[in-house]
């Protein structure tokens, strides 16, 4: 089979080195890649449209989606409706993700458990819900906002502030036309990924991602800095099995019962609290970048089996299985990320420091320029590691990363540490 995967971020470099190493894919292509992906898969530059008429050109039997936005955009309808396997929901399910208001209130109906929230559609409406909630407050932009549309408050001030940079502002564009206004949760964070075909699921092997920018959690947040998995010791067992009972089960069935079933991913973002109680701070319908990165690096069956079953089959079908040890993805970012980052720069180290399949940089934000790796993105690399335990996948991954390097480079020293 040969297979199609949409985006080019680090992400998606994991999908197309998995995708590569299936025993039943025979040629994966990726649009538009990147110039890591171009080792695991052909590149192609193509416009939304075009998608279709490549497939059917090329022969591809599967187009697995990566980001959020083609997603939300209708790109799994578009090409259900020519006859191609997706994975990857129709829009109508990606709503989940891309409307905060239908996620909130979906919740709600369902018996989901999330924080207490309110809906504005003005800012004299957010303002008031900002009073109502007081200090601990946070503001959402409903719509798709590349992760920036969250605002988390600490005072009144900083709440009606928020509403005002979303609303007034239009710091998000069109996303921000309504907000959430909801309880700000307390507790660690925990993401759970399933796969799933809309009623059967398979649950990813659960990972700790690092948000804020710098060491020790400091620093403005970001897509992500690093992720590890397993990560034992904010998942156990009994926890993970808990939010498959509360949380993934329950928002299966409400999603099949509006008539919008989940084909592909359901990735939930939740605040665990001391005490026990449980909220989801957000669904998404696509897999987690970092988070895919050491995942893949961990899944001994194959990927693509999973994703065909997704689109109109049963995932229970599907063996899942991981290898033994831990996995940790370090991100190298540019210098001036998350705000604006510096571009164009060559990438200098990377010969050499991959091996096999337990020492993978994949590549996030770089292009090839007259034959050099450069940085064209905020987060250029991924720098992957597995072994037996997580101190020395960890000491495998700082080792790589020490010998890569371009002006302005920038990584946490502490991913992973939480779990050591
Ligand atoms: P979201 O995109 O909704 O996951 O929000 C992005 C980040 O904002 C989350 O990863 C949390 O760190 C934070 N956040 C969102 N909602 C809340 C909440 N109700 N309480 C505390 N933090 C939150
Ligand atoms: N790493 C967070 C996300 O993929 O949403």
């Amino acid at each position: 089979m040969k297979v199609l995967v949409i985006g080019g971020g680090g992400r998606e470099h994991a999908m197309c080195w998995k995708l590569a190493r299936s025993p039943q894919v025979e040629e994966v292509h990726c649009a538009p890649g990147n110039a890591g992906i171009a080792r695991d898969a052909t590149c192609v530059k193509l416009a939304d449209g075009d998608v279709p008429d490549y497939a059917r050109d090329r022969g591809i039997g599967l187009v697995a989606i990566g980001p959020e936005g083609p997603l939300v955009g209708g790109m799994g309808n578009m090409l259900r409706a020519r006859g191609f396997k997706v994975f990857g929901p129709q829009a109508k399910a990606a709503t989940l993700e891309g409307s905060k208001v239908f996620a909130k209130q979906f919740m709600k109906r369902h018996g989901i458990p999330t924080a207490d929230f309110d809906v504005a559609e003005s800012f004299a409406e957010a303002e008031d819900a900002v009073r109502h909630f007081g200090d601990r407050v946070v503001v959402k932009a409903d719509g798709l906002a590349a992760g920036k549309g969250v605002i988390v408050c600490s005072t009144i001030d900083e709440g009606v502030q928020a509403a005002s940079t979303i609303m007034v502002d239009r710091a998000f564009g069109e996303a921000g036309r309504r907000v959430v206004v909801e309880k700000r949760l307390e507790g660690y964070e925990l993401s759970l990924i399933a796969v799933t075909d809309g009623e059967r699921y398979k649950m990813m092997i659960p990972a700790q991602d690092h948000k804020p920018l710098l060491d020790g959690d400091e620093g403005p947040n970001t897509g992500g800095m690093g992720a590890y998995c397993p990560a034992r010791n904010i998942a156990s067992p009994e926890l993970v099995e808990r939010i498959e009972r509360e949380v993934i089960v329950p928002t299966l069935q409400g999603m099949r019962e509006e008539e919008r079933p989940i084909r592909g991913v359901l990735y939930a973002g939740l605040m665990i609290d001391g005490d026990g109680s449980l909220g989801v701070l957000e669904f998404n319908l696509r897999f987690g970048d970092p988070e895919t990165q050491p995942q893949l690096t961990m899944m001994s069956s194959d990927l693509a089996a999973l994703m065909l079953e997704s689109d109109g089959g049963n995932v229970s079908n599907v063996p899942v299985t991981w290898h033994e040890g831990v996995a940790v993805t370090v991100v190298a970012a540019a210098e001036g990320y998350p705000v604006s980052p510096r571009k164009g720069d060559p990438i200098t180290g990377l010969d050499g420091v991959e091996k096999g399949d337990e020492r993978i940089v994949f590549h996030a934000g770089t292009s090839l320029d007259d034959g050099k790796v450069v940085v064209s993105g905020g987060r250029v690399l991924g720098i992957t590691a597995r072994g037996p335990d997580l101190d020395t996948a960890r000491k495998a991954s700082y080792d790589m990363i020490e010998k890569i390097g371009f002006k302005g480079m920038q990584y946490r020293r502490d991913i992973g540490v939480k779990g050591l």
